[in-house]
C-alpha cells in the first residue's frame, strides 16, 4: 500500500503533493511526507499519523521549491515514526516507495560493510542508500536510480528526487501501480490517476519493469531490460467532485446512501431499454466447464454469495478462493474454465498474483473491478466494471453490491448460455434485479432505527452474525464490517454451523443477528435462532414483514425489509449490515473512513 506522488511543475510543489496525498490517504495514513528541491537544495518534512499533522507542520515549517516527492504510509517494516516515514533521504538522494524490497536485509548488510549505516528500520531507506553509494562512486542520478534498481528484489512503485536537480525525478514500477500524469511543462507522477486528477488528465501507465527518467519537459520511458518503450498516453474522466463528502459526515455514509443509484447505473449499463441483457460479447457461457472465483475480504464474500447463483441460476459449479491462498495452494485448473477476480480496487496485490498464476492455465480471465484502470482490469482477458463510482470509505459498501449486481447478471447469461433458464425466467431474475435500487431506498430509510439499535450494540463485547445459504456469506460481511470500523469483535456463520461449536460463546451479553429473509430455509433459520433465544442470546432478527410476524415474538428487536426475490435478498440486506457497523462505530466514536491499521488498496502480500 502506501501512496506515492512526485510532482516537477511551474508552482510551488508543496501544495501539490499534499492535495495529491489527501487523494491518496486511502492508502495509508500511518504517517506523511514530502521533500522538495528549492534553488538546487534538497530538504523534506514528515509527520506521524494523518495528513492533517503533515499540513500543520509545513504551515509552521514551510517547504518551497517547485519539485518535490511524497507519501503516505501503510507501515509495513517499522513503526509509524517521524524516522520510518517517507521520504527517505540518504546524502543526495531522497525517495518515496510502495511495496516491499524482500532483499532489504542483505542489501543492508551490504551498505553497513561500506559504512553505509541506517537511521530507520524500513526497506525503503536501504534504496536510498544504495542510490547515494552509486552516486558517491562516480554515478549521475540516472546511472545510479537504474543501478539500484536493478538490485531490488519484491514489488515496488519508487519515486527518486535528487540534491541539485530541481528538473529530474527517476520513477519506477514493479508489481505495484505508477502513474506518470503529463502536464503543460509541468509531470507528475503518482500512484493513481485519482491522486494527480486536478492537476491533469493525461496520464500514462508504467508497466510491469518500466522506470522513467521525467523532466519538465517529458517522460523518457524504458523497458526492464533498459530498451525505449513507448507506453500510450489516455485521458482519464475523474469527476473531481464525486471524491467529496456530498454533505455527509463520512465517505461511508455517503457511499451507503448512494447504492440505489449506482445500482441503477450497472444495471442500465448492462441491460438494454427493453429489459435484456447486454453484458459484453466475451460474456459467454457455452463450453464453460466451471468458474473459480478469486478476491480478498469483502470481495471475497461478493464471491460467495455469487456462487449460490451461478450453482443454482446456471448450475456452473463455481470455486472460490481467498486470493492470498490461492496461487500456494497451487490448485489444478480445467482448460475449459474461467477465472473469476473480483476487486473494488483493481490493485490488491494477493488478487494480482493469483490472476498471473491462472494465466495460460484457463480458457479465460475475467476481472469484475471498480477501476477500469487499475492493473487487475488490464491484464484481464475481459473486464467488466462495476460502475460504483469512486469509494473512499475504507469499508467496502457500494462496491460490494456493485460487485453483487454484475455477478448476478452474469449468473443470468449463464444461465441462459447454459440452456438452464428459459427467457421468461431470466427475464424474471432481471426484474426482481431492477426492483432493487428501490428497496434499497427503503432499507436505507431504518438508518434512524438502526442508530438506536447501534446504541446497545456499542456495548457489546462480541457479536454474531448468522445466514443460511446465500445469507451465510452476507454473515460474513456483516461480521467483517463491524470488527473493520466498531473494533468488536464479531464473526459470521453458517446458522445450521452454531451448534457445532460457536453456540458456546452464546449467553446475555451476546447479541447475535439473524438474517433470514422469509425464504425457504427460513424456518431452519428460525430454528437455529430459537436455539440461540434457549441460551439467553440477543437476537436481533431482520427479516421481512411476514418473517417478523412469524418469528419475530421473544427478540430482542427486528428490522423489518421489504420482500425481494430470494436469491438476490443479500444485495438488500447488505443495506442495514453496513449501517449497522456505521452507526455502532459513530456510537462508539471510532474513525469510521480511516480505521485503525487499515488501508484502502492492499497492494502488498
Ligand atoms: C473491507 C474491505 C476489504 C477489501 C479487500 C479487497 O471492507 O474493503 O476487505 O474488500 O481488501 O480489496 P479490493 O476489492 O480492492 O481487491
Amino acid at each position: 500500500m502506501c501512496g506515492i506522488v512526485g510532482v516537477l511543475g511551474n508552482h510551488e510543489a508543496a501544495p501539490l503533493l499534499v492535495e495529491a496525498l489527501k487523494r491518496l490517504e486511502y492508502r495509508g495514513y500511518d504517517s506523511a511526507g514530502i521533500a522538495t528541491v528549492n534553488k538546487g537544495r534538497l530538504d523534506r518534512r514528515r509527520a506521524v499519523g494523518k495528513l492533517v499533522n503533515l499540513s500543520d507542520l509545513l504551515v509552521h515549517e514551510p517547504l518551497a521549491g517547485k519539485a518535490g516527492i511524497g507519501h503516505t504510509r501503510w507501515a509495513t517494516h517499522g513503526a509509524a515514526t517521524v524516522t520510518n516515514a517517507h521520504p527517505h533521504r540518504a546524502g543526495p538522494v531522497a525517495v518515496v516507495h510502495n511495496g516491499i524490497i524482500e532483499n532489504f536485509r542483505e542489501l543492508r548488510e551490504e551498505l553497513a560493510t561500506h559504512g553505509l549505516v541506517q537511521e530507520s528500520q524500513t526497506d525503503t531507506e536501504t534504496v536510498a542508500l544504495l542510490a547515494q553509494m552509486y552516486m558517491s562512486r562516480g554515478m549521475t542520478p540516472v546511472e545510479a536510480a537504474r543501478a539500484t534498481l536493478g538490485r531490488l528484489h519484491g514489488a515496488f512503485a519508487l519515486c527518486f528526487l535528487f540534491d541539485g536537480h530541481d528538473d529530474l525525478m527517476i520513477a519506477a514500477r514493479k508489481g505495484s501501480p505508477l502513474a506518470i500524469g503529463h502536464g503543460k511543462g509541468e509531470m507528475f507522477v503518482g500512484s493513481d490517476a485519482i491522486a494527480l486528477a486536478p492537476m491533469t488528465d493525461r496520464i500514462t501507465y508504467l508497466e510491469e519493469g518500466d522506470w522513467a527518467v521525467i523532466t519538465r519537459s517529458g517522460a523518457e520511458i524504458f523497458d526492464a531490460e533498459d530498451r525505449r518503450a513507448n507506453r500510450a498516453e489516455t485521458r482519464i474522466q475523474i469527476d473531481a467532485a464525486r471524491i467529496e463528502k456530498g454533505g455527509y459526515k463520512h465517505f461511508m455514509a455517503k457511499e451507503i446512501a448512494e447504492q440505489p443509484v449506482v445500482i441503477a447505473d450497472a444495471l442500465k449499463h448492462y441491460t438494454t431499454p427493453e429489459g435484456g441483457l447486454r453484458l459484453p460479447e466475451g460474456v459467454d457461457f457455452k463450453g464453460v466447464d466451471r468458474i473459480t472465483m478469486v478476491a480478498c475480504g469483502t470481495a471475497s464474500y461478493a464471491c460467495h454469495v455469487a456462487k449460490y447463483w451461478f450453482e443454482q441460476i446456471a448450475g456452473l459449479p463455481a470455486e472460490i478462493d481467498i486470493a492470498s491462498e490461492f496461487r500456494y495452494r497451487e490448485p489444478p485448473l480445467s482448460g475449459q474454465s474461467w477465472a473469476v477476480f473480483v476487486s473494488q480496487s483493481g490493485e490488491t496485490a494477493d488478487t494480482l498474483a493469483a490472476l498471473r498464476y491462472a494465466r495460460d492455465k484457463v480458457a479465460r480471465i475475467v476481472s469484475v473491478v471498480n477501476v477500469p484502470t487499475s492493473s487487475i482490469a488490464r491484464e484481464s482477458d475481459l473486464s467488466l466494471p462495476i460502475l460504483a463510482g469512486v469509494e473512499v470509505g475504507v469499508a467496502s459498501t457500494k462496491a460490494f453490491t456493485c460487485q453483487l449486481t454484475v455477478l448476478a447478471l452474469m449468473a443470468v447469461k449463464a444461465g441462459l448460455d447454459r440452456g438452464r433458464l428459459t427467457a421468461e425466467q431470466a427475464a424474471a431474475h432481471l426484474g426482481s434485479l431492477r426492483n432493487l435500487p428501490g428497496l434499497m431506498n427503503h432499507a436505507l430509510g431504518l438508518s434512524g432505527v438502526i442508530a438506536e439499535v447501534a446504541e446497545e450494540l456499542a456495548e457489546a463485547q462480541d457479536v454474531l452474525f448468522l445466514g443460511r445459504g446465500a445469507m451465510y456469506p452476507l454473515a460474513l460481511e456483516g461480521a467483517l464490517k463491524l470488527k473493520e470500523i466498531s473494533y468488536i469483535h464479531a464473526e459470521g456463520y453458517a446458522s445450521g454451523e452454531l451448534k457445532h461449536g460457536p453456540i458456546a460463546l452464546i449467553d446475555a451479553r451476546v447479541p447475535v443477528i439473524v438474517l433470514a429473509p422469509r425464504d425457504g430455509l427460513f424456518d431452519k433459520t428460525v430454528s437455529n435462532m430459537q436455539e440461540v433465544m434457549a441460551r439467553h442470546g440477543k437476537v436481533l432478527l431482520i427479516s421481512d414483514a411476514a418473517g417478523v410476524e412469524e418469528a419475530g415474538a421473544g427478540v430482542w428487536k427486528t428490522l423489518v425489509l421489504p420482500e425481494v426475490e430470494a436469491a438476490f435478498a443479500p444485495i438488500l440486506y447488505a443495506v442495514p449490515a453496513q449501517l449497522l457497523a456505521y452507526h455502532t462505530a459513530i456510537a462508539k466514536g471510532t474513525d469510521v473512513d480511516q480505521p485503525r491499521n487499515l488501508a484502502k488498496s492492499v497492494t502488498v502480500e
